[in-house]
């Protein structure tokens, strides 16, 4: 259940990064870039975010509606991706207009991403499975 935030009042919509179902909440306007990042989620973002590569694709399984709509420009580069499914979104796109809870799948290519971009969590999650 979305909540407010405690010094201004203003709401603050829920993200919940799968499979390992971490959570946070942001203001609205926050993109599923941002929030992963926040929230320490495994969201790749080799452009740094700016639509160039398709490494934020990400699967929206709730909330898909609360997003702002895709521009061509983003499904251009989601033609790069793999997997494309219809909840499919490039996470440094969609930003978050409405207090609610937006449910993400990390698509494998951008769990890659991120990987390759972080290789000491890499190697850290090697040593503990
Ligand atoms: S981070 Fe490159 S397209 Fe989103």
């Amino acid at each position: 259940m979305p909540t407010e935030d405690t010094d201004t009042g203003d709401p603050m919509p829920r993200v919940r990064f799968e499979p390992e179902g971490i959570e946070i909440e942001v203001p609205i306007g926050t993109t599923i870039l941002e929030a992963s990042n926040r929230a320490h989620a495994m969201v790749g973002s080799a452009c740094g975010g700016v639509c160039a590569c398709s490494t934020c694709h990400v699967y929206v399984k709730q909330g898909l509606d609360d997003l702002a709509p895709a521009s061509d420009r983003e499904e251009d580069i989601m033609d790069k991706a793999f997997d494309v499914r219809p909840t499919s979104r490039l996470g440094c796109q969609s930003k978050i207009e409405s207090d609610t809870t937006v449910v993400v799948e990390i698509s494998p290519e951008s769990r890659k991403a991120f990987l390759d971009e972080h290789p000491e969590i890499r190697e850290a999650l090697k040593r503990v499975s």
